[in-house]
């Protein structure tokens, strides 16, 4: 027996087992041999939404949620912002180290040679309402991409998964500017040369080089929201990666399910709530409503972090530098008052729930001239290199299958169909 073992009673039958726990785990499958009859196909975990389940074993991203703690390859995340790049910080996720210059001109090289979209693409998304869902418009887009490159499909070949990640990293920016840029009924844009990845986007966006401060916002935005272990989105990459369909099709589920929200959505959802809200004065009576269950406080709780949200920390202080450029917005008032009350109310104390990255994230892309709804392709824009890097994973560890959760059937037992009284009439 290993060191750590867990010791189990089945009180059904008598018998006892011992199960192996490594890293704090037992393995759910060993859980099989336990049976109570010959018959039985063995004992299952059930585990909804899995709040106790871990997936798999990564290297990426740490996060201690009671501690509010959140590292990119061991580096803290308040070290990386300022100091480097989203570009160098999606090549430490991807590779596990910082680039040295070399390594930083050649990845870049090696990404930004991808940016130009295919015009049929750029076709697609000029053909959607402006009025539609930028969401679904990016989604579709990056779908798309997977008639035009169908090389992507060999997903077991290392160097095509490698050039479809150069491809994607470089496409988003490209396709995120465009979808902006359908929402405000403005023809499509080229990309400028010898600028940032948050700076190549800004400029296709606006069809302007970014003042340096908007830039610098941007690229912190990027490097937060860059990567967050085993959430839904990501998770969704890794169940439909898991099949070893193409990274264009995985990447659009994975943006269907940011998309919602209860995730990444929710940035939207809280610049909406806040402009329901209005002034600070009635931010008492929509807490009350909160409390009453009525609503849910959008951009506060997180199902890992019962503490503060450290990403929503460093946001909350790029919100005051960037307001103190672009001019104050009086919604920003009203968050932080909604902030002071929540935390002093015994209903957010007691179920710990904090402000989390999308609380103060959508008021600064407003401030940086995004409409709210452009907020969650933003996110989904930095998120890529997170998924693309555990997307890497995944098809790396042996120890990976085909995802497919199991279930506790509930309907009826078998039955014989009745036996009609007359033949079916063949509709008209
Ligand atoms: N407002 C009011 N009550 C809440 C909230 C909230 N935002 N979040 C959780 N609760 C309550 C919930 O009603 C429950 O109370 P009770 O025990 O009395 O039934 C308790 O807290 C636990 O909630 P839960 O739904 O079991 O928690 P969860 O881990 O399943 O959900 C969450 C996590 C993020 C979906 C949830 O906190 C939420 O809906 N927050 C608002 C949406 C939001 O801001 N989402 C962004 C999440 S962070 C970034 C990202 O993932 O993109």
């Amino acid at each position: 027996m290993p060191d750590e073992s867990l010791s189990i009673t089945d009180n059904r039958t008598g018998k006892q087992y011992e199960l192996a726990v490594s890293d704090g785990t037992i393995r759910a499958i060993e859980l099989r041999q336990i049976k109570a009859s010959e018959d039985d196909f063995g004992l299952m975990a059930y585990d909804p939404s899995f709040l106790n389940t871990a997936s798999c074993r990564s290297t990426i991203t740490y996060i201690d949620g009671d501690k509010g703690i959140l590292r990119y390859r061991g580096y803290p995340i308040e070290q990386l912002v300022g100091e480097h790049s989203h570009l160098e910080v999606a090549y430490l996720l991807l590779y596990g180290e910082l680039p040295n210059e070399a390594e930083f001109r050649q990845w870049s090289d090696d990404i930004r040679k991808h940016i130009e979209l295919p015009p049929a693409v750029l076709q697609l998304i000029r053909s959607f309402p402006p009025g539609g869902f930028p969401m679904a418009m990016l989604a579709t887009a990056v779908a798309s991409l997977s008639n035009f490159y169908p090389e992507g499909r060999s997903v077991l070949d290392p160097q095509v998964r490698l050039l479809q990640i150069h491809r994607l990293l470089a496409q988003v920016t490209a396709l995120s500017a465009q979808v902006f840029r359908r929402l405000q009924g403005l023809p499509p844009t080229q990309p400028a040369r010898g600028l940032s990845y948050a700076g190549t986007f800004l400029q296709m966006a606006f069809d302007q080089v970014p003042e340096p401060v908007v830039e610098k916002a941007m690229d912190a935005l990027l490097i937060l929201h860059a990567d967050h272990e085993q959430n839904c989105s990501t998770s969704a990459m890794r169940g439909v990666g898991s099949s070893q369909c193409d990274p264009y099709l995985t990447t659009a589920a994975a943006i269907g399910a940011l998309s919602g929200p209860l995730h990444g959505g929710a940035n939207e959802a809280v610049i909406r709530m806040l402009e329901g809200i209005g002034s600070k004065d009635r931010v008492p009576g929509h807490v009350q409503r909160v409390k009453e269950g009525e609503l849910r406080l959008m951009g506060f709780g997180h199902r890992i972090y019962k503490n503060y949200d450290p990403r929503a920390k460093i946001i909350k202080q790029l919100a005051h530098e960037v307001f103190e450029v672009t001019g104050s917005d009086p919604l920003l008032d009203v968050a932080l008052e909604l902030e002071r009350i929540a935390l002093q109310d015994d209903y957010f104390i007691s179920r710990k729930l904090y402000p989390n990255v999308d609380f103060y994230s959508g008021l600064i892309y407003q401030a940086l001239g995004f409409p709210p709804s452009m907020s969650t392709v933003l996110f989904a824009l930095a998120r890529t290199a997170g998924w693309l890097t555990q997307w890497e994973e995944l098809a790396r560890d042996r120890e990976q299958k085909i995802a497919r959760p199991r279930q506790i059937y509930e309907g009826p037992p078998v039955r014989d169909v009745p036996v009609r009284k007359s033949s079916p009439v063949a509709p008209s």
